[in-house]
């Protein structure tokens, strides 16, 4: 089972996906539990040169390819063996963070996405767990903790509203592999709504 997270900066996914990966692995089935960009030695590379550095340093094309590299080898190195020896993948972020924030943030690119999407990758995960919050709230969490790659992270609130429509947009599209799930709620409560999205897809 593959399993994604997705959500605005700053909605907690992370912490989610960590607290998902860890009840999965109490439970005896094998987890592998990685993140985008990145999570295979290459993809960490192209990591570097996507979240580092200055903003305009790629055009919205460029970077629409970068992302998609690192995620061609991180299927190809990390997500399908995995998959093929029976664990259960869960990936903080996968290609709905590329329609959201290069096919939608930086001009109207959704279609070359796609295109590059089903050339390169060609599958999405079995579930996507969207952390829905307030955007006000996620940006205030995001300023808290800035580190080097916060050039995404400074697009302002309108730009995190216009992120949190988008991803409930992207929840109506693909419904069938989305779980929409109320991140303003409490940590605790947050995890077992998510816990209970993923077991009624367990085989
Ligand atoms: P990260 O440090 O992983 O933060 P977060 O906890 O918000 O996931 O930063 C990843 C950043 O990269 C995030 O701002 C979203 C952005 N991103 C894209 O723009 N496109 C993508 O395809 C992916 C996977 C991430």
């Amino acid at each position: 089972m593959f399993i994604s997270f997705e959500g605005i900066d700053g909605s907690g996914k992370s912490t989610q996906a960590r607290r998902l990966a860890d009840r999965l692995r109490g439970m005896g089935h094998g987890v592998v539990l990685t993140r985008e960009p990145g999570g295979s030695p290459g993809a960490e590379e192209i990591r570097k040169l996507v979240l580092e550095g200055d903003p305009d340093r790629w055009s919205a094309e460029t970077e629409i390819l970068l992302f998609t590299a690192a995620r061609r080898d991180h299927l190809e190195r990390t997500i399908q063996p995995a998959l093929e020896a029976g664990q259960i993948v869960i990936c903080d972020r996968f290609a709905d963070s590329t329609r959201m924030y290069q096919g939608i943030s930086r001009g109207d690119l959704r279609g070359t996405v796609d295109a590059l999407h089903e050339l390169m990758i060609g599958r999405d995960p079995d579930l996507t767990v969207l952390i829905d919050m307030d955007p006000e709230k996620g940006l205030s969490r995001a300023k808290a903790r800035q580190t080097a790659e916060e050039r995404f992270e400074d697009f302002g609130l309108e730009l995190q509203r216009r992120m949190r429509a988008g991803f409930l947009a992207l929840a109506e599209e693909f419904a069938p592999r989305f779980a929409v799930i109320d991140g303003d709620a409490a940590p605790e409560v947050v995890a077992e709504a998510v816990f209970a999205a993923v077991e009624a897809r367990l085989p």
